[in-house]
């Protein structure tokens, strides 16, 4: 069956095209390239083999979605496009507001069109804000002190929510991942980040190399055991499985089954604080991290890690790399690809 994997030659897609391939699913990828490389999905076919389906296109554009299920005998999609930094988020609502909601509604409509009703959706652990409770599950509810990243991911939702209600053919998961970190151990794929990275890991990797003189931690006097926030930090190898492992389920539901809208946490489980993070990443270079403390970073919540186990009832999935294969692996990505993508 062909998949239509939307953001395909990012972070989190190309990995999921990956796990696609390996588990014998032909895959499509559309994407704009406008954080992400062509580069990736060759170096999908190196690890796999097998030969990835690629459209450059504007997810925003109506005609550019409709050419693909023209095209292609598509079979189910997995959306993984969208802006995705909480920070920049809270500076450029309106583009992301515009991204996920245009981009999500064109591409449902263009699969109702053509008759696709399977969907899996990359959602954020951030739906659920300031969460009412810790580990975070899926009964916590969404929306409370959201930035516009989060709320926009709630939106995105709740649209699919309708669209099941009006049309209960519909088969759609809601992945609500954590911060997924870490690379394909082969090195070939990885995080790409055009300029200076925002995220953690990505940031941490390199001041490992020196490429950055010093990681700068914002903000060590949180409600935590060292003052810095926790998160749960997940391998993207262990979230492309997640994604799999949903779509299968929902693949697996006899026809005549009354559709399914649904969500799951994928994290470990476990949190980790920044400072942890640090000191993990230096016990797999084998040398000191500089790092100084900084003011708070607007938007950070302090606690956040989630109770993944309903993934694992329902959808028998659990991560399974540790801490230090996500650090050993980043690492490994960086070192064999100073430039990332060149993107
Ligand atoms: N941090 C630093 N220094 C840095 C970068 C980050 O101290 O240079 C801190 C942040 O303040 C935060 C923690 O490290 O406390 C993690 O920050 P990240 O930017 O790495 O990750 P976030 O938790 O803010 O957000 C990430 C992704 C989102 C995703 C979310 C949860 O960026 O896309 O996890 O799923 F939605």
């Amino acid at each position: 069956m062909k998949i239509l994997v939307t953001g395909g030659a990012g972070y989190v897609g190309s990995h999921t095209c990956v796990e696609l391939l390996n588990a014998g699913f032909e895959v499509v990828v559309a994407d704009d390239l406008s954080n992400s490389s062509e580069l990736a999905l060759r170096r999908i076919e190196k690890i796999t083999g097998k030969r990835v389906l690629f459209y450059q296109v504007d997810l925003c554009h109506k005609t550019n979605m409709r050419e693909i299920f023209e095209e292609e005998q598509i079979g189910a999609v997995v959306h993984c496009a969208g802006l995705k930094s909480v920070a920049e988020s809270v500076i450029l609502p309106l583009e992301y507001y515009y991204n996920h909601l245009a981009s999500t509604l064109i591409l449902c409509n263009t699969m109702q069109a053509y008759g696709v009703r399977n969907l899996v959706l990359c959602s954020s652990g951030r739906v659920y804000g300031m969460p009412e409770h810790i580990p975070v599950d899926e009964a916590c509810p969404v929306g409370n002190n959201v930035t516009p990243y989060g709320r926009v991911m709630v939106m995105v939702e709740e649209i699919l929510r309708d669209l099941h209600t009006a049309d209960p053919r519909w088969k759609i998961m809601f992945m609500r991942f954590f911060n997924p970190v870490g690379a394909h151990p082969s090195g070939l794929i990885g995080e790409s980040p055009s300029g200076t990275p925002n995220n953690l890991m990505p940031y941490i990797t390199e001041v490992a190399v020196g490429e950055e003189k010093c990681v700068g931690i914002f903000g060590d006097d949180y409600p935590t055991p060292d003052g810095t926030c926790i998160r749960d930090y997940i391998h993207v190898c262990d979230v492309a499985k997640g994604l799999r492992m949903a779509l299968q389920h929902i693949l697996a539901l006899p026809d005549d089954t009354t559709g399914l809208v649904d969500a799951y946490n994928l994290g470990t489980g476990q949190g980790h604080s920044v400072l942890e993070l640090v000191h993990e990443f230096e016990k797999v270079v084998g040398h000191p991290i500089p790092y100084e403390i900084r003011q708070r970073r607007p938007g950070d919540i302090p606690v956040d890690y989630c109770d993944p186990s309903k993934a694992e009832r329902e959808l028998g999935w659990r991560a399974e790399h540790t801490i230090a294969e996500m650090c050993r692996d980043a690492y490994n990505w960086r070192r064999k690809n100073p430039k990332g993508f060149g993107n």
